[in-house]
Parts: C-alpha cells; sequence; structure tokens
C-alpha cells in the first residue's frame, strides 16, 4: 500500500474524522433534499456576530429546495445585509414589521402560518429575552409570536459572549423557552469572535441544519 493509501486508511478509521464526515452530510444538498424539499422553513437572524453562519444555512437549505424565508432584527442587518439573504434564499427579506404590509393577510400571519419550522440563528440574549417576555416589537418576535409550537417548531440557536451566557438572567430566560417549548440549539463551547474562549458560540450550520430536520421529523 502506498503512503497516501495509508494515510487514508488511517483517516478513514479513525472516529474524529467519520464524527467529521458525517456532519458534513448535513451540509449536502442531495442528502438535505428528502428533508427538507418542499419544506417552507423560516430562518430569522438577530444582531450577532455569527450572523454569518445563517448564510451558509439559508443557502444550503435553499439548495435542498427548501422554501427559505428570512426574517432579521434591525441590528442583525449590521452584520449581514438583506441582499445577501435575499440572493441566497430567492425570496423578499423581512426587516420590518411595516414592509409588504397586505391589509386581508398581516404578512406576520401569513409567515406564521406557512412555515413548517422555524429557527433563530444566530438568536442573541435580547431577541431570547424578547421572546420569553412576550415581547413582539421588532419583525422577528412578532413573526414567532405568531407560529404555534404545538406543531410548528421553533429552534433557538443561541450565540453570545460567554459572560453574557453565564449571566443569572441568561440562565432564567434559557430555562423559561425550554418551558415554553422552544427548542435549544446549542451554545458550542471555544473560540469567540471577542477574544474570549467559553461557551456562547453559535453551533455550526450542519448542527442548526441538522437540528431542524430532526425536529421536523418530530412533528
Ligand atoms: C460587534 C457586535 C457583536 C455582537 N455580538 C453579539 C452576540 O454574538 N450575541 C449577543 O447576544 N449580542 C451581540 N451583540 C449585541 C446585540 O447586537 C445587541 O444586544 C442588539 O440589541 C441585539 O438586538 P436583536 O436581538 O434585536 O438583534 C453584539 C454587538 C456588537 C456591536
Amino acid at each position: 500500500m502506498s503512503q497516501s493509501n495509508n494515510q487514508n486508511a488511517a483517516r478513514s478509521s479513525d472516529p474524529l474524522n467519520a464524527d467529521q464526515s458525517s456532519a458534513a452530510r448535513w451540509l449536502d444538498p442531495v442528502f438535505l433534499r428528502p428533508h427538507f424539499e418542499g419544506k417552507s422553513i423560516l430562518v430569522a437572524v438577530t444582531g450577532g456576530i455569527a450572523a454569518y453562519k445563517a448564510c451558509t444555512i439559508v443557502s444550503r437549505l435553499a439548495q435542498a429546495d427548501a422554501q427559505v424565508t428570512v426574517a432579521m432584527t434591525p441590528s442583525a442587518t449590521n452584520f449581514v445585509t438583506p441582499t445577501t439573504f435575499q440572493a441566497l434564499s430567492g425570496n423578499p427579506v423581512y426587516t420590518s414589521s411595516w414592509d409588504h404590509i397586505e391589509s386581508s393577510d398581516p404578512q406576520h400571519i401569513a409567515l406564521a402560518d406557512r412555515c413548517d419550522a422555524a429557527i433563530v440563528a444566530p438568536c442573541t440574549m435580547n431577541t431570547l429575552a424578547n421572546i420569553v417576555q412576550g415581547r413582539t416589537d421588532d419583525v422577528v418576535s412578532l413573526i414567532l409570536s405568531a407560529i404555534n409550537r404545538k406543531n410548528t417548531p421553533v429552534l433557538l440557536a443561541l450565540a453570545m459572549n460567554d459572560t453574557m451566557w453565564n449571566q443569572p438572567s441568561t440562565g432564567r430566560n434559557v430555562a423559561q423557552a425550554q418551558d415554553d417549548g422552544f427548542t435549544l440549539v446549542g451554545p458550542g463551547e471555544g473560540w469567540q469572535a471577542c477574544r474570549h474562549s467559553g461557551t456562547g458560540r453559535m453551533s455550526e450550520p450542519e448542527s442548526c441544519i441538522r437540528a431542524i430536520a430532526e425536529a421536523l421529523g418530530a412533528c
């Protein structure tokens, strides 16, 4: 066996690499299509540095023939532009509660009614607090308020600095969100954009996509 064949054999029996390749399947549109084809998925983006990871989530879901709608808080638009998400999703992006108003069909109700699953990615400390308090003063929290979680899963991909994550208020809000039927995704541990290392990193796009597929399958 040549040296490179030896290395390939070693890699394929390495459990870490096996885990990585099974995680990577959740970015492969061919693998994703049976889970997502024809599904209507809301990706709600809030104002965290991890907003760039939402681009991959939207792109891969769109490539898997899901109908992807993106809603953004005003803060989120400081990190990634609506134009980027419009191009990736192929659909209009919602950044305000007051756009696209149709009197017979308020946009937030129509968007909530038609989605099969929703994910807030990243979900900031602020949006987590808004959601558990029932606030509806931006388009993301407004659409989420109109989703019936008994038949439509809503996932929160939490992302924040480790000190923010360790605040008592975050702990209370996380517990309340779980009690209220939200599905939490992450956060993970490791390097953070603020040059800290700790808990608070947003889960990787493949983990988020897998979590949506599992939540859809459980409904
Ligand atoms: C550069 C920068 C990065 C930020 N990253 C995060 C973050 O990762 N998580 C978080 O909870 N807040 C973060 N914030 C703070 C939020 O943007 C701020 O709380 C904002 O009000 C959130 O609004 P939203 O939840 O409506 O999107 C960051 C702020 C700045 C200026």
